[in-house]
């Protein structure tokens, strides 16, 4: 890897913990203004300071985030479907590797359909992206999504889509947390941070699953609802941040959470 690859991805992934609390405010690209992200400035602003970086598209970079950020940006850039529509998996590269150079974005982010019957055109618009980030020296984060069919998260299958997409040329990946992840982690070449996926029922809950996804070999968290569709968003990426980078246990964490809810 050269060294404009390394160094985008070390603004990320931070080297002094080798770990990374990314947060995840993309969901409008095929949700629309789902809740707590109606406003997505609102949302950012207070959690900005406890993100490593944000994921997002460029429509709410330009129109939400202060161009005097430090944060470092993944842009997403695949999409063109909806919640309402025919076929989630039916993405196309939606933002060209030059409008993310113009972005100063450290890292470039699309999601791939293994399985389903886009699983060659997401599956090559990677290989598409991978080539195009290696020109820009900008690193591409694959995400493998599941859309609608989320009984697919198993090890099985999660495995099998983290090494598709690093044998693909991914220098990073999103996956989901599953019962036997050290299997998926295990055979992935490339650095994995899990989704939080849907709101669990508590926040202990989430600090139990990015706790449990660091020690099965998950390099950090890109999270989005878990965090702020919490009543306590703030204490909450900064209780998932003490498990991410500090090792806390969730009881611990938990604790943390609690404490700073109380002052907040
Ligand atoms: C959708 C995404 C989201 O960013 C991802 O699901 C992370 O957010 P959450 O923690 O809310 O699941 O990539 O494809």
């Amino acid at each position: 890897m050269d060294f404009g690859l390394r160094n985008r991805l070390s603004r990320i992934i931070k080297p002094e913990t080798g770990h990374t609390v990314m947060l995840a405010v993309d969901h409008g690209y095929f949700l629309g203004p789902i809740s707590k992200l109606e406003k997505p400035g609102q949302t950012i602003e207070p959690l900005m300071p406890y993100a490593d970086a944000l994921m997002l598209t460029r429509g709410v970079l330009r129109s939400s985030v202060p161009a005097e950020t430090s944060v470092p940006i993944v842009l997403r850039v695949s999409g063109g479907t909806s919640i309402v529509g025919k076929n989630l998996a039916n993405e196309e590269i939606t933002t060209s590797m030059e409008e993310a150079v113009r972005l100063n974005v450290s890292a470039v982010a699309l999601s791939i359909f293994v399985g389903t019957e886009y699983e060659n055109q997401t599956l090559t618009n990677l290989s598409y992206l991978v080539d195009r980030g290696q020109d820009y020296g900008i690193p591409v984060l694959a995400v493998t999504a599941v859309g609608k069919e989320l009984e697919k998260r198993d090890a099985k299958y999660l495995a099998l889509c983290c090494r598709i997409a690093a044998e693909l040329g991914a220098h990073f990946i999103k996956t989901y947390y599953c019962d036997g992840f050290e299997k998926v982690a295990g055979s992935c070449p490339v650095p994995l941070v899990i989704a939080g996926g849907p709101k669990l029922d508590t926040e202990l809950d989430a600090m139990k699953m990015a706790y449990d996804a660091i020690q099965k070999g998950a390099v950090g968290v890109d999270m989005g609802r878990n965090i702020w569709q919490s009543p306590h968003p703030v204490p909450m990426i900064q209780a998932i941040r003490a498990v991410v980078h500090e090792g806390v246990k969730p009881e611990e964490a938990h604790e943390i959470f609690k404490e700073k809810r109380d002052q907040d």
